[in-house]
């Protein structure tokens, strides 16, 4: 641990919390799990048992009160994550709100004034970006490949899904009165999928293309999945082309080709839970060779804790997503959403209200 850790408090000790966020604030040497905070008594307590944080609250402004919490993890109900994560920032917190960062052009906006005025770091859980395959890829089309021709981008989880995860990632354990927003936010499956996995599939495709301008998208309703083909016109003129399709009866299913005048990458990229780095080949006409990375820490989850730390303190731009970025991917998803009702195409600046 360094000398000075960056102390991060957890609003939400949920699923995420316990696959992702708590682990991860533990194995690094530069962030501190200081507080766990959980309004469900039951859940709070066996996770404090399990991961000894220096404290604890049930209560969210107790914790925004104590000046020790440099960050808040916002990992509750997408529906909360704005209203709690203005609240962190106005108490003078860095956050990283977990994906989506709001359910509506509106609210996102919102949270975007918020960061501003306070002049916090705020970073939006779209942890593709710490894959180091993925973040090769990245740097590789920036600086290799020349002007972008096309991209293709496809995100499409398993049917056998829950088997594998429930392999790989630790027993997580529930709480008899959880807080959630009222009414099952599962209830409508195709705004669900959108929210839960249309932001990842829209921030890579962002990360490793640029600013989207406007999709054109069609959805298949067939054999209880759900399967969106998109047209994407980038701000620069790029084409792309993405996959959204909830579930394949195959393994996870995920990755992406770029075409660029200088060179070509494409990648494979696996189901987030393994931490294993996406397989990319990158290939430069300069040298007329494959360049491949083997990305032996993939732990996204805390590469994005101690990226939130670096900007923090040395104020560093972050690889992660920023209010911005977050702000884009709402209006990508809202922009998915109206297009599958239009049949037309969108443009993401028009777009407002919720997805
Ligand atoms: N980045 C990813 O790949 C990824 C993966 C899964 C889930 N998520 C996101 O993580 C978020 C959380 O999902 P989850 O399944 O862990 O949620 P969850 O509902 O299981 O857990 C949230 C916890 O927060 C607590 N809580 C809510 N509001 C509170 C408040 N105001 N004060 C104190 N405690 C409060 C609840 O009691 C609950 O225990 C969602 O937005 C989801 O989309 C992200």
């Amino acid at each position: 641990m360094t000398e000075t850790p960056f102390r991060v408090g957890v609003l939400g000790a949920g699923d995420i919390a316990q696959a992702a966020h708590f682990p991860a604030a533990r194995k690094s040497q530069e962030v501190e799990l200081y507080a766990i905070c959980d309004a469900a008594d039951d859940l709070r307590e066996r996770m404090v048992t399990v991961h000894q944080p220096t404290t604890s609250f049930s209560d969210y402004d107790k914790m925004l009160g104590d000046e020790n919490v440099d960050a808040v993890v916002v990992a509750v109900a997408d529906q909360f994550h704005v209203p709690l994560a203005i609240r962190a920032l106005d108490a003078g917190k860095h956050v990283l709100v977990e994906k989506p960062m709001g359910v509506a052009v509106e609210e996102a906006e919102e949270l975007v004034a918020a960061q501003k005025r306070n002049d916090r770091i705020l970073l939006v859980g779209h942890e593709k970006r710490y894959d180091p395959g993925i973040a090769f890829a990245h740097d590789f089309i920036k600086e290799e490949i020349g002007e972008l021709i096309g991209l293709k981008h496809w995100y499409c989880d398993s049917t056998y899904r829950y088997k594998v995860t429930d392999t790989i990632r630790p027993l997580i354990e529930h709480s008899a009165a959880p807080r959630r927003p009222a009414g099952d936010p599962k209830a409508n499956r195709q705004r669900y999928n959108v929210l839960g996995h249309g932001g990842h599939l829209l921030d890579t495709a962002r990360y490793l293309g640029g600013p989207i301008a406007a999709l054109r998208a069609r959805l298949s309703r067939k054999a209880d999945s759900y399967c969106w083909f998109i047209d994407a016109e980038y701000e620069n003129g790029r084409m792309g082309q993405f996959d959204l399709t909830l579930a394949v009866r195959m393994d996870w299913w995920e990755g992406f080709q770029v075409y660029g005048g200088q060179g070509s990458v494409i990648g494979k990229v696996h189901n987030p839970w393994y931490l294993k780095a996406a397989d990319v080949q990158a290939f430069s006409v300069k040298d007329e060779m494959f360049h491949q990375p083997i990305g032996a820490d993939a732990n996204v989850f805390r590469l994005q804790l101690e990226d939130l730390a670096q900007a923090a303190r040395t104020g560093a731009t972050p690889r992660g997503a920023t209010a911005l970025d977050g702000l884009a991917s709402v209006r990508g998803m809202v922009a998915l959403a109206r297009s599958v009702d239009s049949g037309d195409w969108v443009r993401l600046a028009d777009v407002e209200g919720a997805v």
